[in-house]
């Protein structure tokens, strides 16, 4: 490979010659998000969408409290949306034309902001935006155009042929256990007139709120709620039951552990499943009788999704930490970030016993965790080199990565409404913003200087690209991955996905050669980021169309 020159690889060099190789950081990005960022997708290159519930918030729109914006990441401006039912606790996702869906929310939400209209069967859409600031950018409600079924608290992911798949969630607000079921699926756009019913949301009551659920490289999804696991065949409506997550262990809301599907790669694109965090109480017990103080679990549990993978079950692991609450979520590199939570008690607020100011949940845990797929068992966990956050991020709190490669931090609030008062009161609701920056923030990067805005399925992609002097190495580890950053609500990411790209880099350094996906089965048709990484060294993501950009349902 050549070596390029550049003025900052002599800066690069001295950094890693006198203080070795940068820490983690996390820095302040903005003094307040104007409203509780509950919810985050990226929708474009330059901006974050949040959305809060409908409340007594800061921002204003209209005269009234706003409950949705958009956060730009260069400069840190928040920008109301005109948002017209309650998005509180909602799920979202990309189509594959890049419209993004918002799905669900609350029937009544906060009487502090009257103009409100129920979330519960909504469809909010928000149109592909380029506008780096956001001029122009909107959120469209057509009243006409709802969810077969009410559904608070569901999951909503895009599958194979670009539309979303609608999953669980409860119909009227309740205070902690599902009490009131929407135990089925749906499809937006709607794939028939009627829902799906759910065996497996049936026997995973009563904690089975939010659903993670993940698209798998087959086509079908898996899903897991409760201490239960399925996967689910979308084109002949069947669910196949999966073992049991060990020990009891409780993974959806209000027993919040995280779920996240691994890497995917060519050429087989096997499917491996990290469920981690939670709780191991008996979801018998009634809330009343729950502690703020229990703690929450550190198991992780593995499975791979083939035959054998299957039969043997899944594998056990532990966090470095008791978590709930928390996120996991994919670096560019493969490895998975542990991230946010609280280390005892439980989602919710104000209806356990024994609440933390209103926080059903207490003990926040402020540093992250590094998860490597690959290392050996036992040595897959670190944090080492991860600074402290400084500030509690535990129920309705949210973070994503952004096309820059560093991940935004926001929210946080349990409480009803947004809440400050009381001299001991330790979660308050939270509108600091922070960055959590990854080493490669601070040396030279690589860079891709352009690629095609719409990527072909199966097909060979050259694009330009340019690599410091520091990554020209012969002997470099090339890494190409194509992300989904997912939607970030309720300590899951959903639609998150990685799936790395054979790559070679020419002799000259200056061009990439990358093979797609081979179908939308392995990455769903719709809106991504291309990163490059070298030497764990990441670039900046180009945002692409993967496919048509076909509204759905579409094949290609
Ligand atoms: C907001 O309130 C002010 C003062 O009451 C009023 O003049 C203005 O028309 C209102 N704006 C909207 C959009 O309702
Ligand atoms: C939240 O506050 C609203 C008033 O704005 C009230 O109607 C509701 O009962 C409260 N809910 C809880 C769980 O405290
Ligand atoms: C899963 O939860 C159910 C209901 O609480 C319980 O009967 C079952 O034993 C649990 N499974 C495992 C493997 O712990
Ligand atoms: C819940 O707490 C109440 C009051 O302390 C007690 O009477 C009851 O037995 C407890 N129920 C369970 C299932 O623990
Ligand atoms: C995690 O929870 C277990 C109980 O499930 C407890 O024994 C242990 O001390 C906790 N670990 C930490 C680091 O708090
Ligand atoms: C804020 O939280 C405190 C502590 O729980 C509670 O006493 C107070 O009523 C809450 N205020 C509002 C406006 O909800
Ligand atoms: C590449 O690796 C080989 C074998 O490990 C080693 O001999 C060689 O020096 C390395 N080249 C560079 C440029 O690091
Ligand atoms: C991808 O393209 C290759 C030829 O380049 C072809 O052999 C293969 O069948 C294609 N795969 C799919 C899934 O279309
Ligand atoms: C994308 O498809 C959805 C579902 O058919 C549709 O509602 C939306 O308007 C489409 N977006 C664009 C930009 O055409």
């Amino acid at each position: 490979m050549r070596s390029i020159l550049s003025i900052f690889s002599v800066s690069a060099a001295l950094l890693s010659a006198t203080s070795g190789a940068p820490d983690w950081q996390f820095n302040l990005k903005a003094q307040s998000s104007g409203i509780v960022a509950l919810e985050s997708i990226i929708v474009n290159p330059n901006l974050a969408l949040w959305f809060d519930r409908a409340s007594n918030d800061p921002l204003q729109i209209n005269n009234h409290s706003a409950w949705g914006a958009l956060f730009n990441l260069q400069t840190a401006e928040v920008t109301p949306l005109n948002v017209i039912t309650n998005s509180f606790c909602a799920s979202g996702a990309f189509l594959s034309n890049g419209t993004m869906a918002s799905i669900g929310g609350d029937q009544t939400g906060f009487t502090g902001n009257p103009t409100i209209k129920p979330g519960t069967q909504a469809i909010r859409l928000f149109d592909p935006c380029a506008s780096l600031t956001g001029e122009g950018c909107t959120l469209f409600e057509d009243p006409n155009l709802i969810l077969l079924e009410k559904r608070w608290y569901p999951s909503a992911a895009r599958i194979f042929d670009g539309s979303l798949i609608i999953v669980g969630g409860m119909h009227e607000e309740a205070v902690f256990y599902n009490i009131d079921p929407a135990n089925s699926f749906e499809f937006f756009p709607r794939k028939e007139e009627s829902v799906r019913p759910s065996a497996f949301l049936e026997r995973s009551l009563p904690a089975n709120l939010f659903p993670r659920i993940l698209a798998l490289p087959d086509g079908t999804v898996f899903m897991v709620a409760n201490n239960q696991s399925i996967i689910y065949d979308v084109e002949t409506n069947t669910e196949t039951i999966l073992p049991d997550i060990p020990n009891g262990v409780r993974v959806s809301n209000p027993t919040d552990g995280s779920a996240v599907l691994l890497p995917l790669s060519p050429p087989d694109f096997i499917p491996e499943v990290l469920v981690c965090g939670g709780s191991s109480i008996d979801d018998r017990i009634p809330v009343q009788n729950l502690s703020s103080q229990i703690p929450a679990t550190s198991q992780c549990s593995r499975i791979t999704l083939t035959p054998e993978g299957i039969a043997k079950g899944w594998e056990v692991n532990h966090m470095l930490t008791n978590r709930t609450l928390h996120e996991l979520l994919h670096l560019p590199n493969g490895q998975i970030l542990v991230v946010n939570g609280a280390g005892t008690g439980f989602a919710g607020y104000g209806s356990v016993a024994d609440p933390v100011g209103n926080s059903n949940a207490d003990n926040a845990v402020l540093v992250p965790e590094l998860y490597t797929p690959s290392a050996p068992l036992g040595q897959r966990f670190s944090n080492e080199g991860m600074p402290s956050s400084g500030i509690a991020r535990v129920y309705h709190s949210s973070i994503t990565l952004t096309p820059q490669g560093n991940f935004l931090v926001a929210g946080s609030n349990p409480n009803n409404g947004s809440n400050f008062t009381g001299p001991d009161f330790k979660f308050p609701s939270e509108f600091r913003v922070q960055t959590l920056d990854p080493p490669f923030m601070f040396v030279e990067r690589p860079t891709i200087i352009s690629a095609p805005q719409k990527l072909a399925f199966n097909s060979s992609v050259t694009i330009p690209i340019s690599v410091p002097d520091t990554l020209s190495n012969d002997n470099a580890t090339i890494q190409v991955s194509l992300m989904d950053l997912g939607f970030s609500t309720h300590g899951f990411h959903t639609g998150a996905r990685l799936v790395f790209m054979d790559a070679t880099i020419s002799d000259d350094g200056e061009s990439l050669t990358f093979t797609t996906p081979p179908s939308g089965r392995v990455f769903p048709p719709g809106p991504a980021t291309v990163f490059l990484t070298i030497n764990d060294v990441t670039s900046e993501g180009v945002s692409v169309m993967m496919g048509s950009g076909n509204a759905p349902p579409t094949l290609e």
